[in-house]
């Protein structure tokens, strides 16, 4: 079984080509992403409508090296796996529209895929996670908490109620000056920091709701510390890459509190961390080093670890072929559509 898939929600354009092989296992067999981050960064961040006809020149050639790459014919290919929502509606129907075309081209059905789902997805393609698992995405656009009981059903146990955690690193990433894209770019100076002060207080800035008994984030609180921190002193006195380490630790810190929280409640099999944000170093030896010391509790001893490696972490098409194959119900083409405004738990058919 060989899966195409496609994706295009924001600003990246990516196809892939995932086997499943005889044993069940699934094999990248090739996973393209042409990235249109240098426009962005002359702008500053991500223009819908830029996004989108940036999208529109690169879907074709993406799909084609990606076949290429796989050595496979489209005649090889048993489904095309698309991405119909959450993201950019000018960018999901790039997507959306090319996979409905080669459906009918090609005569192949089409397997929709929910881009949220996909990013806890991508864990299941190097290992087999065991049920229930614990989810938490953490994408520019969201910030999800979820409990999957089985692969049918996934139960969300909270969320951010305001800037999602990635939007947190971009808008905190533009006060410090630094360029588009800011998630990488601030952890990249507060990188800087943590190499020569590796056991500094980082606690200039506050967490919001850390203690409540929920599982919900509020970030957007996080921009006006900052930016009253900045206007409070002279630029001269500033160290930048010490801010940045403390803008992420309390992002890093809120992430993990509430996810301490909801694997001692729910005592899964797997914890499973996946978007965007999950490329961020900090964040992931943080939640290594967590959940090795609650393993050495009875309770916890069985709890498994699942991170993507940091290409898989951001958007890419082999986490949406990988999701075709738990997600397998193949639609005619008629029955597509994007949906910019699906949350990770509605269903896509
Ligand atoms: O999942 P993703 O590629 O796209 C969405 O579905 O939104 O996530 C993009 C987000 C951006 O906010 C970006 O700044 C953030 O992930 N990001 C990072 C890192 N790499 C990407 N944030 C912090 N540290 C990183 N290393
Ligand atoms: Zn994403």
């Amino acid at each position: 079984m060989k899966i195409l898939g496609i994706e295009t929600s924001c600003d990246e354009t990516a196809a892939a080509v995932i086997e499943q092989l005889p044993d069940g296992s699934l094999q990248i067999l090739s996973n393209v992403v042409a990235s249109s981050a240098e426009m962005h960064a002359a702008t500053g961040g991500v223009i819908p409508e830029n996004a989108a006809r940036q999208q529109i020149k690169s879907i074709l050639p993406v799909i084609q090296e990606a076949l290429k790459k796989s050595k496979l014919q489209p005649s090889d290919i048993d489904t095309i796996a698309v991405t119909i929502g959450p993201g950019l509606i000018g960018s999901l129907l790039v997507g959306v529209e090319t996979a409905k075309t080669l459906s009918l081209l090609w005569d192949k059905p089409i397997i929709p895929v929910n881009h949220l789902v996909a990013h806890i997805y991508v864990n299941f393609l190097n290992s087999s996670p065991e049920l229930p698992a614990l989810a938490l995405v953490v994408s520019g656009g969201h910030t999800d908490l979820v409990l999957m009981h089985s692969h049918n059903h996934i139960e969300w146990l909270g969320g951010t109620r305001d800037d999602a955690a990635g939007e947190a690193f971009d808008k905190t990433a533009r006060l410090l000056d630094l360029p588009y894209p800011g998630g990488p770019n601030l952890s990249k100076l507060a990188e800087e920091h943590l190499t020569t002060n590796p056991n500094s207080k980082l606690d200039l800035f506050p967490r919001p709701m850390i203690h409540e008994d929920n599982f919900d984030w509020s970030f957007s609180g996080l921009k006006t510390s900052v930016t009253n921190y900045l206007a409070s002193r002279q630029l001269s006195s500033i160290k930048r890459s010490e801010v940045a380490a403390n803008i992420q630790e309390a992002i890093v810190d809120s992430l993990i509190s509430k996810a301490k929280k909801a694997i001692i409640k729910y005592k899964p099999q797997s914890f499973l961390l996946g978007g965007g944000v999950s490329a961020n170093s900090r964040l992931r030896h943080c939640f290594e080093e967590e959940i090795t010391t609650l393993k050495k509790l009875k309770d916890f001893a069985h709890l498994a670890f699942h991170v993507p490696s940091p290409a898989l972490c951001t958007d890419n098409a082999a986490a949406i072929a990988a999701t075709a194959f738990f997600k397998n119900t193949p639609l005619p083409w008629q029955q597509i559509s994007a949906n910019p405004q699906l949350t990770i738990t509605d269903k896509v058919i």
